[in-house]
């Protein structure tokens, strides 16, 4: 493993197999009563959030505190980036304080590769801009290997919002290092130009890909992105790309529904999809916690083992 964890394309197959494998290891604790190691004491992670985040924030702060490392959380509003620091200055204030980890979550994307040359810790990204979100790939990755094995062959669709999703992105290089086949599905104009560089095949008929789908996973239309218009109206779009309770009906039997979220409900996905069986969009959340463990123990401890020993 690299010392930082910034994009999937950087992961080899090992290494991706070893942090899933690791995380089905420290799934163990979440079931216990206590549910700590003592793995990172002494250790200091912070997480430094620029943008917003529910899931993302509060699963590596629950990570952290699992492995019993201090966590300290940076928000920008409030901090003294408001006053005009710059994102060099905050973080070597924050090695100066100690911090043995920084988890980073920026609107430019980029970022934490910046900061990864300016720290002496680890850097982990948890979402940079349009760019990357690689924990979040690892934990969708975690779930599906629990819900349908081996993911050697298996047909992953990723439908929406493609040119503003850091998971689309990091969902098809490490599907892509795992053996699975992907195939992106948007309107043409939210298809990134570059898309021909990323290993999966486009299309743009839902309704032809779905029934030859294991997993069709709905991408956030992130209007908070868009400067444009993009698609004609938001019932078009659901019409088109959205998956409802017909569309569900035509996926094969055992195909499972993702969704990283936050979500808009009645628009890329029915609320009754969302709530259906087949959905893993609760498990994702839950998965998160210990996937993200397993990150910072590896990049943190990665020599002793994850489980066993004095605990
Ligand atoms: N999936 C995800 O990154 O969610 P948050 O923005 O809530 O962290």
């Amino acid at each position: 493993m690299n010392r930082h964890l910034l994009s999937t394309a950087d992961l080899s197959r090992d290494d991706a197999l070893l942090i899933l494998d690791t995380a089905e290891q420290l799934s163990q604790v979440s079931d216990r009563s206590i549910k700590k190691l003592p793995t990172l004491r002494g250790r200091t992670v912070v997480n430094l959030f620029f943008e917003d985040s529910t899931r993302t924030r509060i699963s590596f702060e629950a990570a952290a505190k699992r492995l019993s490392a201090d966590v300290i959380n940076f928000s920008a509003k409030g901090s003294s980036v408001s006053k005009g620091e710059s994102l060099k200055d905050t973080a070597l204030t924050l090695q100066a304080m100690g911090a043995d980890a920084v988890v980073i979550r920026h609107g430019a994307s980029g970022a934490p590769h910046r900061l990864a040359n300016w720290l002496d810790g680890s850097v982990v990204n948890a979402g940079d801009g349009t760019h990357e979100h690689p924990t979040q790939a690892l934990l969708d990755a975690f779930t599906m290997r629990r819900r349908l094995g081996d993911l050697d062959g298996r047909r992953v669709t990723i439908v929406g919002d493609v040119l503003h999703s850091r998971v689309a992105r990091s969902n098809v290089h490490l599907l892509h290092t795992l053996g699975a086949e992907v195939t992106l599905v948007a309107p043409p104009t939210l298809v990134p130009v570059a898309m021909g560089e990323w290993p999966c095949e486009v299309s743009y008929d839902f309704d032809a890909v779905l029934p030859k789908s294991d997993v069709v996973m709905m991408l956030r239309v992130q209007h908070e992105r868009m400067n444009a218009s993009y698609f004609p109206s938001a019932r078009e779009y659901s019409r088109r790309y959205g998956l409802d309770p017909e569309r569900l009906g035509k996926m094969p039997d055992g195909a499972i529904v993702m969704h990283p979220g936050p979500m808009n409900r009645g628009m890329e996905i029915a609320a009754e999809v969302a709530d259906s069986e087949r959905s893993t969009i609760v498990e994702q959340v839950t998965n998160g916690v210990t996937v993200r463990m397993a990150v910072l123990y590896l990049l943190l401890s990665g020599s002793e083992p994850a489980i066993g020993g004095n605990q």
